[in-house]
């Protein structure tokens, strides 16, 4: 007998979802039933995530998934608006938000640190997740949960990363906000803090740090299904999630 599907008939928006922890996520979260959109910049990525995405779950026919893919740039917001125009033809509700979309730095100083790597950063971790936020929530209904992945980066600070920490530490900021203003709307906000994690994301400030150390994109995503799986009167607010061999 197939095992019951727990988010069966759920409507998912990941974004960043063409590798790393939002495919994992989405892996995670079609495993269990839901529908997705998924996004990214890159238009080849994204349809090969979705093949990756149909191919995880090949030979459970009960599974196939649903899936809108939607080359998105969170930065830009007609592109963010052209992103909901899209969702809105095909589902009439989201159920679940993942504000995943996220990018680093190569490692500078304040002092050296380029005006336009400082806008990139500001603009994708911490306006990105604004504006798609802002275009969900419409969208979202009672029961619904956005998750904001965030980082550890949201409450330490490493020196050489001033742009990510700062759009980070921001980015909590804004979730503890959100998450008050949606309390009475009965939609929870979760504010999910990975340690390091062994994606691409590191060949951007560190390709030689010790991977084997670090968290896999699929535990991530099990402890936000986790999350998405409590029952609807509760709530994880914070997700603190380390590896065990510690902080890098
Ligand atoms: N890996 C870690 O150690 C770690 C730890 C804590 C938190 N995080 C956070 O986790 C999230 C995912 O990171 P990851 O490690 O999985 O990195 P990743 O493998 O580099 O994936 C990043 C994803 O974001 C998308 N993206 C980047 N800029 C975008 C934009 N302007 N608009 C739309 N999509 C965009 C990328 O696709 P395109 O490039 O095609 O747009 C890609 O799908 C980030 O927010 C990151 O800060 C990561």
């Amino acid at each position: 007998m197939a095992a019951p599907r727990n988010l069966a008939g759920k409507v998912a928006l990941i974004t960043g979802a063409s590798r790393g922890i939002g495919l994992a996520v989405a892996k995670a979260l079609a495993r269990e039933g839901a529908k997705l959109v998924i996004t990214g910049r890159d238009q080849k990525a994204l349809q090969a995530a979705e093949r990756a995405l149909k191919q995880a779950l090949r030979g459970k026919r009960a599974l196939a998934p649903r899936i809108l893919s939607c080359t998105t740039d969170v930065r830009e917001p007609k592109s963010v608006q052209a992103l909901f125009a899209d969702i809105k033809k095909d589902f009439p509700r989201l159920d679940i938000l993942i504000n995943n979309a996220g990018i680093s730095h190569a490692m500078a100083e304040v002092e050296r640190l380029p005006i336009q790597i400082w806008r990139e950063v500001i603009e994708t971790d911490l306006t990105g997740m604004f504006l798609v936020t802002q275009g969900a929530l419409p969208l979202l209904r009672r029961g619904g949960t956005i998750v904001n992945n965030l980082s550890m980066a949201a409450t330490h600070v490493f020196a050489g990363q001033s742009a990510y920490c700062a759009a980070k530490h921001g980015a909590l900021g804004f979730t503890r906000t959100l998450r008050e203003e949606l309390r009475p709307r009965g939609i929870r906000v979760i504010a999910l803090m990975p340690g390091a994690t062994d994606t691409a994301i590191w060949n951007q400030f560190w390709p030689e740090a010790p991977r084997q150390r670090m968290l896999r994109p699929e535990t991530v995503a099990q402890a936000i299904l986790d999350a998405l799986l409590l029952p609807p009167e509760s709530t994880v607010e914070e997700i603190t999630l380390m590896p065990t061999a510690g902080a890098l």
